[in-house]
């Protein structure tokens, strides 16, 4: 039985409780929900795996609430890490550091680094303080779906699967955290978020390199898997032509299907299922993977239209494309 715990004293208090004992708790963060539990319990971070049918050499990210834990968990802080630490933790990014030995293999996949990231939102703060421990956490879905951005899309994926889960607000940002790798020779983003290549770049005054091709960074495994999937087929088109999208809609719909476009077209397209992706890139983000956990529900295929090409425009296209399993119309 899973426990819908509410953001009071008492709640948070009993979250704590089930995380030190080894339980599993899932929690708002602003970018996505996390599914935590205790980093420094193997057998509670191997339940993780467990519960979200995640392959375990995919490494977890393991939360903190005060920058002083992170003495316990890197072995070393660069000159680099501690520029981005200050600037830009407590936020959306998560940072590669070389580990300490009390961070088990299992939660870092057998690397030889752990990923730390301090989220911004309240209600995460107050959980990760109330748990007084490192909390590994992946994103609170079951492995390959979207990830969650509401409480009720966790209870969708795991109920009955984790011990709690509290009942939080809405993810603001929508999509995960970037991921920074600072142990190598050049700084690397693995996974673009909504802290730009170019914010990091401007807080280390040194060029950042974004990794496109998951083969070339073994390191990041996460990039490898099958992600973002709605439970129904989806494709992708990419360069806005309206006929080609709309003859693709009604072929679906002559195939027996029951069709929809998501678009960020305002006046959508006449006599289509439609559903509306927001106007700017920042509300595209937050509603991708909710609008995806919507569609799937009330129809049977998605036919998704996007294209722009800014920082956060790429990190949606990262997300949005794995969604469709490069499927492009
Ligand atoms: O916004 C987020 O990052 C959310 C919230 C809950 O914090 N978490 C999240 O976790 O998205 P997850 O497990 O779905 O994705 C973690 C990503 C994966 O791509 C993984 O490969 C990478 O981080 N990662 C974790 N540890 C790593 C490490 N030591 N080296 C390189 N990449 C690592
Ligand atoms: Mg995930």
């Amino acid at each position: 039985m899973t426990k819908y715990l509410q953001f009071n004293d008492e709640d948070l208090h009993i979250a704590g409780e089930i995380v030190r004992k080894g339980g599993l708790v899932a929690f708002p963060t602003e970018t996505v929900y996390g599914l935590g539990a205790n980093a420094l319990d193997p057998e509670a971070v191997k339940s993780i795996y467990v519960a979200k049918g995640r392959p375990s050499d995919n490494p977890l990210i393991v939360h903190i609430y005060d920058k002083s834990q992170l003495n316990e968990i890197a072995s070393r802080i660069s000159e680099d890490a501690e520029k981005v630490v200050s600037a830009l933790m407590p936020g959306s990014i998560t940072v590669v550091f070389p580990k300490k030995s009390v961070i088990d293999d299992c939660v870092t996949g057998g690397l030889n680094t752990v990923a730390v990231r301090m989220p911004s939102s309240k209600e995460a703060l107050a959980f990760l303080k109330s748990c007084n421990v490192p909390v590994a956490a992946p994103s609170a879905n079951t492995s390959t779906r979207p990830s969650p951005t509401t409480w009720q899309a966790v209870k969708e994926d795991m109920d009955g699967r984790i011990d709690a889960l509290l009942m939080g607000s809405d993810c603001k940002v929508g999509i995960e955290s970037t991921v920074l790798d600072l142990t190598g020779d050049e700084p690397l983003v693995l996974r673009p978020g909504i802290v730009t290549p170019k914010e990091i770049s401007q807080v280390l005054g040194k060029p950042v390199r974004v990794v496109t091709n998951p083969k070339e960074k073994v390191n990041s495994p996460g990039v490898r898997y099958k992600h973002y999937a709605p439970r129904c087929p989806m494709v992708l088109n990419l360069d806005g032509n309206r006929d080609k999208i709309r003859s693709f809609y009604d072929k679906c719909v002559k195939d027996g299907y029951n069709p929809v476009i998501l678009t960020r077209h305002p006046e959508g397209y006449p006599d289509c299922n439609t559903c509306f992706l927001g106007a700017t890139d920042r509300e595209v983000a937050h509603n991708l993977f909710l609008l995806l956990r919507r569609c799937e529900k009330q129809y049977d295929y998605i036919i998704a239209s996007y294209n722009g090409d800014d920082e956060v425009a790429f990190s949606i296209l990262n997300r949005i494309t794995k969604s469709a399993g490069q499927n492009i119309l």
